[in-house]
C-alpha cells in the first residue's frame, strides 16, 4: 500500500452480516479491525468512506420469516434496525450501513449480470437437485441428510460426511430426508445459470498479482487455482427471497451473487445522501485512481477472492485493491456456540462493559495472520487494567493533579524535555507504518512501551517532592506539562483503537478536533480542564455477569 503523502480516496467495507440473527463478538472482531484501519485512514487525512449493509436474502431468510410467521420484508427490517444499534453502541463508523435487499443492489445487479452474460460468460445447464414435493421446494445442502453414499454414516448433510470427510453430491445420499419436512425428496430437473469461472483463470491470476493480499491466503489462492476451477452456480429457483434474474419469473440470483454487489450499492446509496451521485461512475470506472479494501473473515474468502473481482472486472468496473483476511474469535479456547452456552451476544456484552475495552483487547492480539483469536475473559480484564489504566490512564491522572491544583489548569509555556517529546514524535511514523500494516498488535504495544516511557519519566522527576519546596514551581509546571503533552501523543495515537476513552482524554486536554498531524506540535501555555477519570478498572463482577446470559 501507499503511504498517505498525497490524500487517497478508500472505500473501505466489512463483509455484510446475514440479516437474520442479532449480532456476535465474531462480527464485532471484524468490525472493529476494520473501524481501526478506517478511524487511522480518516485521522491521517484521507478522504475514507466505510460502507456495509445487512445481507438480506436467500432461502435461510425466508424460512425464518415464516417460521415467525412475518414476511421477509419485515424480518429483515427489524434485523436491520437492531443491527445497526448495536454496531453504534460499538463505535464502529460506519459512513453508511444499507442492505442488499434495495433498489440501488437490484439494478446493480441485473446490469453486471448482463454484462458478464453478453460476454458469454454465463451458461445455462440442466441440472438435477433434490425437491421437496410438499414443500415444493429444492433443497440445497443444508435442508437435506441422509446416509453417506462413501461410509453409510448416518444424519449427514447432502455436501459432505462429517464421519469420513467424503464429499458428494446430495442426489447421491442414500435414504435422503427433507429436514424441512421430514419427507423422502425426489430427484427433479432444472435448468440454471453458471458463471463461467473456468474461463477465467488467468484473470483472477492476473488480479491475485496486483492486489494486497496475506500471504497465508495468496498461498491456499493458489492452491485452489492449481487444480481445475468449477463454473459457479448463480441462479436458485422459486421459492426464493431475493432479485428475480432478468428475463425469468421463476428463477432469482443466488444471495452470493448480488450480496458482494451490496458493497457497490451501499457506496452508491451513501453518495445519493450526500449529494454525490455523479462521483460513482468514476470511482468505479476500470482505471480509477479511488481504492476498495474488503475486511472479511476465513470462511468467506473464496466469493471474495475468485468469483468477485473477476466478475466487476467483466463489468467493466474497478476491481478490489485489496481484501484482509481474519481468524475466527473464539471463546475462552473454544469455538463459540450458543446451544453449549459457550457464547456472548454482542448485545449482552455492552450492558455489562465499555465497548473500548473489547476494541483495545481485539487490537492487541489482531495483525495480519489468519489464524483464530481467543478472548479469554481473564487476559481481557488483565490486559485492560495493566495496559489502559495502570499505563495509560496513569499518566494523565498524575500530571493533571498539579496542573489544575497549583497552576489553575495553566499548561506552561515550554517542555522541560524536549527530547522526550521528539522521541514520541519520531515513533509516531513508526506506529503510523503499523497502522497502515494493520499491525495493530504490534502498534499497541509500541504505544505501550511509550507508555511506560512516559510514567518512567514523572517516576524519575519525582514532581510530588519538588513541588514541596518553594521556587521549584517553574519546573513542576513545566515537568507535568511535558507528561501531559506526552499523554495526549498517547491519546492520539489511541484514537482509532478507543474512540470513546479517548474522547474523555480529548475533554481534559480541551482539543477535541485532532488529527495525526497534531502529534508534531506539542499544547503549550493554554488551559485543560478538571481531570476526570478516563477509564475505570474492570473488576471480576463484570466479567463473571458475562457468561451468565
Ligand atoms: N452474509 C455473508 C457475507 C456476505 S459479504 C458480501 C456472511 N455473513 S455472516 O453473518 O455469516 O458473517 C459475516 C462476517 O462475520 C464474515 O466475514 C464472517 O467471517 C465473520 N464471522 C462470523 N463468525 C465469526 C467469528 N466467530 N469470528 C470472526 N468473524 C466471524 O458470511
Ligand atoms: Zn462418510
Amino acid at each position: 500500500m501507499t503511504q498517505y503523502s498525497e490524500k487517497r480516496s478508500i472505500l473501505v467495507t466489512s463483509a455484510l452480516p446475514y440479516a437474520n440473527a442479532p449480532l456476535h463478538l465474531g462480527h464485532i472482531l471484524e468490525h472493529t479491525q476494520t473501524d481501526i484501519w478506517v478511524r487511522f485512514q480518516k485521522l491521517t487525512g484521507n478522504d475514507c468512506v466505510y460502507v456495509c449493509a445487512d445481507d438480506a436474502h436467500g432461502t435461510p431468510i425466508m424460512l425464518k420469516a415464516e417460521e415467525l410467521k412475518i414476511t421477509p420484508e419485515e424480518l429483515i427490517g427489524q434485523v436491520f434496525e437492531d443491527h445497526k444499534k448495536t454496531f453504534k453502541e460499538y463505535r464502529i463508523s460506519h459512513d453508511n450501513f444499507h442492505t442488499t435487499h434495495s433498489e440501488e443492489n437490484r439494478e446493480l445487479s441485473e446490469s453486471i449480470y448482463n454484462s458478464i452474460d453478453s460476454k458469454g460468460l454465463i451458461e445455462k445447464k440442466l441440472i438435477n437437485q433434490l425437491f421437496d414435493t410438499s414443500r415444493e421446494m429444492f433443497l440445497s445442502d443444508r435442508y437435506v441428510k441422509g446416509q453417506c453414499p462413501e461410509c453409510g454414516a448416518i444424519d449427514q448433510y447432502g455436501d459432505n460426511c462429517e464421519k469420513c470427510s467424503a464429499t458428494y453430491s446430495a442426489i447421491d445420499l442414500q435414504n435422503p430426508i427433507s429436514v424441512l419436512t421430514g419427507t423422502e425428496p425426489i430427484i427433479k430437473e432444472s435448468e440454471h445459470m453458471f458463471f463461467k469461472l473456468s474461463d477465467l483463470k488467468d484473470q483472477i491470476i492476473d488480479w491475485l498479482d496486483r492486489s494486497n493480499i496475506q500471504e497465508p491466503v495468496r498461498n491456499k489462492l493458489n492452491e485452489w487455482l492449481d487444480g481445475e476451477l468449477k463454473d459457479w452456480d448463480i441462479s436458485r429457483d422459486a421459492p426464493y427471497f431475493g432479485f428475480k434474474i432478468p428475463g425469468y419469473e421463476d428463477k432469482y440470483f443466488y444471495v452470493w451473487l448480488d450480496a458482494p454487489i451490496g458493497y457497490l450499492a451501499s457506496h452508491l446509496n451513501y453518495l445519493k445522501q450526500t449529494n454525490q451521485e455523479s462521483l460513482f461512475e468514476d470511482y468505479w470506472k476500470p482505471d480509477s485512481t479511488s481504492e476498495v479494501f474488503h475486511f472479511i473473515g476465513k470462511d468467506i474468502m473464496y466469493f471474495h477472492t475468485l468469483f468477485f473481482p473477476v466478475m466487476l472486472a467483466n463489468a467493466n468496473l474497478k476491481t478490489p485493491d485489496g481484501v484482509f483476511v481474519h481468524g475466527f474469535l473464539t471463546l475462552n479456547g473454544e469455538k463459540m456456540s450458543k446451544s453449549r452456552g459457550n457464547f456472548i451476544s454482542a448485545e449482552d456484552y455492552i450492558k455489562n462493559l465499555d465497548p473500548d475495552y473489547l476494541r483495545y483487547f481485539f487490537a492487541s492480539k489482531l495483525g495480519t495472520g489468519v489464524d483464530d483469536i481467543d478472548l479469554n475473559l481473564e487476559d481481557f480484564k488483565q490486559k485492560n487494567n495493566s495496559d489502559l489504566v495502570n499505563k495509560y490512564a496513569n499518566i494523565a491522572s498524575r500530571s493533571a493533579k498539579f496542573i489544575n491544583k497549583n497552576f489553575d489548569g495553566r499548561l506552561s509555556s515550554h517542555l522541560d524535555t524536549p527530547e522526550l517529546y521528539e522521541e514520541f514524535k519520531e515513533a509516531a511514523k513508526d506506529i503510523a507504518n503499523l497502522y497502515e500494516r494493520l499491525e495493530f498488535s504490534k502498534a499497541s504495544r509500541e504505544i505501550m512501551s511509550l507508555a511506560d516511557k512516559a510514567n518512567q519519566y514523572v517516576d524519575s522527576k519525582q514532581p510530588w517532592i519538588l513541588i514541596k519546596e518553594n521556587g521549584n514551581e517553574d519546573l513542576v509546571q513545566s515537568i507535568c506539562t511535558t507528561s501531559v503533552n506526552l499523554f495526549r501523543v498517547l491519546t492520539i495515537m489511541l484514537m482509532p483503537i478507543i474512540p470513546g476513552f479517548t474522547k474523555n482524554a480529548l475533554e481534559f486536554l480541551n482539543d477535541e478536533e485532532l488529527s495525526w498531524q497534531d502529534i508534531d506540535s506539542p499544547l503549550l501555555d493554554c488551559n485543560v480542564e478538571d481531570f476526570k477519570a478516563i477509564i475505570t478498572r474492570i473488576d471480576d463482577s463484570q466479567i463473571n455477569k458475562l457468561l451468565e446470559n
